[in-house]
């Protein structure tokens, strides 16, 4: 049984020409948006629910599920849980080695990433599976970096073929079988292809072009390590070591420009990274800005900023307000291949809330030759 996804948005590109006096506008239509059903507010008819348990392969309208899948909604739950649902009011929770799926229409070749939410249940950590035929990734479901329910996180597929199927699996086998993370909302964005801003050479240097952020609550978009996600959702950027990294949007906290930015959540354990193409021994400039998202991050922050054999610590005292600084750093490219690196060197948590951690904002990257 396939579903199709059968929705756009239109983008409109405006383009002035000399003078402004006429504008061209091309009409792009691009997929970005919750996937069929992808909130969950349309549930399972009453006969096709036991208790708060989906009955039938095929009763959670636009999904397919296999295994204990409960539909359930914002608020106390019996035996004493919580669920809090920060995106909406009802979510379903994939018991062990439970699944929902839903085949989506897509362009075959093309890059798409998935923004989901995600809550654990229970104290212990749980995994969610997130999956696509020949591509997968195991999500560390936390909760450690959102203080008000549930982390988002995004996954990013190539389409190799036009119908894909997209699935949420719970692999662990838990002890409570009460257990199992919480999902309650999906939504799914076309990458398209990057373009260089003129003279930068850093590509996607503001961060603008990233995963679906979802427009009536954002707690920020998680981005894994490139161990998780061998095609980056942060087009032109690569996560490195162990934790995430975290797209922060103008909406909903501070950026120093444009739409987006992004939050080094995790100290020294998370880089990001840019490889760019130089010439050898030529001189160029590195300038970005280091602010904080206006969420309760406070204190001495560093970002620390490597470019060829240079290094640059940039501090920033932040008094959780938002704000930002620019900073610049000069080097020589030792290669045709120049790497740019970016973390936080210290770890950060809010105030009044120390399990939940942050850090230092990100934005505006940009590599010119110095014209010597
Ligand atoms: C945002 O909220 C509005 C009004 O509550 C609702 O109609 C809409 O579907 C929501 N959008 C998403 C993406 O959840
Ligand atoms: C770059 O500079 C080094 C040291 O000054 C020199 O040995 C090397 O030949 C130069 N490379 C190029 C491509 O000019
Ligand atoms: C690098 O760029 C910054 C910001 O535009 C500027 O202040 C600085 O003078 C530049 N450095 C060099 C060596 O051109």
């Amino acid at each position: 049984m396939a579903w199709f996804l059968s929705f756009g948005f239109v983008v409109l590109l405006l383009s002035l020409s000399n003078g402004g006096s006429a504008a061209r506008v091309v009409k792009t239509a691009y997929l970005d948006g919750l996937v069929p059903n992808g909130n969950f507010e349309e549930g399972p008819k009453k006969s096709n629910l036991k208790k708060t348990v989906i009955i039938g392969k095929y009763s959670l309208p636009q999904w397919e599920i296999n295994g204990l899948v409960e539909y359930v909604s914002g608020g106390p739950q019996p035996g004493g849980f919580y669920f809090p649902i920060p995106r909406g009011v009802h979510a379903v929770r994939l018991g062990n080695e439970a699944s929902i799926s839903q085949s989506l229409k897509l362009k075959q070749g093309s890059i798409y990433s998935l923004t989901f939410g995600i809550t654990r249940t229970c104290a212990q950590d749980e995994v969610l599976r997130v999956s696509v035929p020949g591509q997968s990734s195991d999500l560390p479901v936390q909760t450690l970096y959102s203080t008000d329910g549930g982390d988002t996180y995004a996954w990013a597929f190539k389409a190799t073929s036009p119908v894909v199927k997209i699935s949420f699996h719970n692999p662990g086998i838990q002890e409570d079988p009460s257990c199992g993370p919480l999902l309650d909302a999906i939504a799914i964005k076309e990458m398209l292809p990057l373009k260089y801003s003129k003279g930068n050479l850093v590509k996607n240097g503001g961060f603008e072009i990233g995963p679906h952020i979802f427009k009536n609550f954002s707690t920020g978009v998680l981005i894994l390590p490139k161990v998780q996600d061998l095609i980056s959702p942060l087009p032109g950027w690569i996560i490195e070591s162990l934790k995430p990294i975290k797209l922060v949007d103008r909406k909903h906290f501070f950026v120093p420009g444009g739409f987006s930015a992004v939050e080094l959540v995790a100290g020294r354990e998370s880089a990001i990274a840019q490889i760019i193409r130089t010439v050898p021994n030529k001189t160029y400039n590195l300038t970005f800005t280091v602010g904080d998202a206006k969420n309760a991050c406070h204190g001495s922050m560093m970002v620390e900023a490597f470019a060829g054999t240079k290094t640059l610590k940039v501090p920033y005292n932040s008094v959780a307000k938002g704000g930002f600084k620019t900073a610049s750093l000069t080097f020589q490219a030792p290669s045709s291949r120049t790497r740019i690196t970016f973390y936080s060197a210290y770890y950060h948590s809010k105030l009044n809330d120390y399990g939940h951690m942050c850090g230092p904002v990100l934005d505006d990257v940009r590599v010119f030759p110095v014209r010597i």
